[in-house]
C-alpha cells in the first residue's frame, strides 16, 4: 500500500434529479460528519445542474464536490460548455476529465483532455484524468501502450501531485460487473506509477484511483492493492449505503 490518503470519488454520470442528489449528498455528508476522523477523502461528482444545490447542501461538511467535465476556456461563445470558473463558483474542488464515456461519446482526444486540465489547474481545481484500455486493446496485448499514450498526451506540463489525480478505468470493466483482477490492477497501477516518474515531481504522491465495477463486496480487496490510492465509482455511488461501504472498506 502507498502512504497516500485514499480518495473515494463518486461519478454520478447522467443520473438523478435535484431531490435524489440532495438526499444522497446530504446522507453522505451526515455520515462523514458523524464518523469522526476517517482515513479517506470522499468526493461526489453530480451532473452540472445539481452542482449548486448539492454544493450548498454539503458546504459545511468534509464531503468534496466535483464536476464531470469542463471546457478548456474560461468564458465565451461555447454553447453547452461549462467553464472551470463556473465549477469553482459552485463549490467544486475537483473535475473528472477524459472519462472514457466522454472520449467515446464526444470524441475527446488526449490533446483536448490536456487543454481542459490546463484550464482546470488555472482555476485551482484538481483534475482527475481518466485513462484505460478497451477489451480489444487488452486482448491484443496493448493495454500498457494505450495507457502510456493517454498519460503522455493528457497530462499537462504543470501537473503536480496536488493538482492531478489519475484514474485507471479499463473500459471493459465500466458498468459491466466485470472487475479487473487484483493482479491486473496491481500490474497496471505499477505501470502508471512508473510512467508518472519523470512527468510529475514527487510522482509517488500522485493518487491513482481504480474504477470499473467497484462494489461493496470487492472494494476491500481492490483498495488493498499496491499503488491503488482510491476508487472512482459509478453505479455503486448512487446508493449511500453502497458508496459508504466502499469508502469504509479502506
Ligand atoms: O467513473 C466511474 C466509472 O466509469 C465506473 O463505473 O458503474 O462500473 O462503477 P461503474
Amino acid at each position: 500500500m502507498t502512504a497516500n490518503r485514499k480518495l473515494i470519488a463518486g461519478n454520478w454520470k447522467m443520473n438523478g434529479l435535484k431531490a435524489d442528489g440532495l438526499d444522497l449528498a446530504s446522507d453522505l455528508a451526515g455520515r462523514l460528519k458523524g464518523a469522526g476522523p476517517v482515513v479517506f477523502d470522499m468526493l461526489v461528482c453530480p451532473p452540472f445542474p445539481l452542482l449548486f444545490p448539492v454544493g450548498e447542501a454539503i458546504a459545511d461538511s468534509p464531503l468534496a464536490l466535483g464536476g464531470q467535465d469542463c471546457a478548456p476556456k474560461t468564458s465565451g461563445a461555447h454553447t453547452g460548455d461549462v467553464a472551470p470558473t463556473m465549477l469553482k463558483d459552485a463549490g467544486c474542488r475537483f473535475v473528472i476529465l477524459g472519462h472514457s464515456e466522454r472520449r467515446a461519446d464526444h470524441g475527446e482526444s488526449d490533446a483536448m483532455v490536456n487543454a481542459k486540465a490546463v484550464a482546470a489547474h488555472k482555476e485551482g481545481l484538481v483534475a482527475i484524468i481518466c485513462v484505460g484500455e478497451t477489451e480489444a486493446q487488452r486482448d491484443a496485448g496493448q493495454a500498457n501502450a494505450v495507457v502510456s499514450g493517454q498519460l503522455a498526451g493528457s497530462i499537462p506540463a504543470g501537473a503536480t501531485a496536488e493538482n492531478t489525480v489519475i484514474a485507471y478505468e479499463p473500459v471493459w470493466a465500466i458498468g459491466t460487473g466485470k472487475t479487473a483482477t487484483p493482479d491486473d490492477v496491481k500490474a497496471m497501477h505499477a505501470h502508471i506509477r512508473a510512467e508518472l516518474n519523470g512527468k510529475i515531481a514527487e510522482s509517488a504522491k500522485v493518487r491513482i484511483l481504480y474504477g470499473g465495477s467497484v462494489k461493496p463486496n470487492n472494494a476491500a480487496e481492490l483498495m488493498a492493492v499496491e499503488n491503488v490510492d482510491g476508487a472512482l465509482v459509478g453505479g455503486a455511488a448512487l446508493k449511500a449505503d453502497d458508496f459508504w461501504a466502499i469508502a469504509t472498506a479502506c
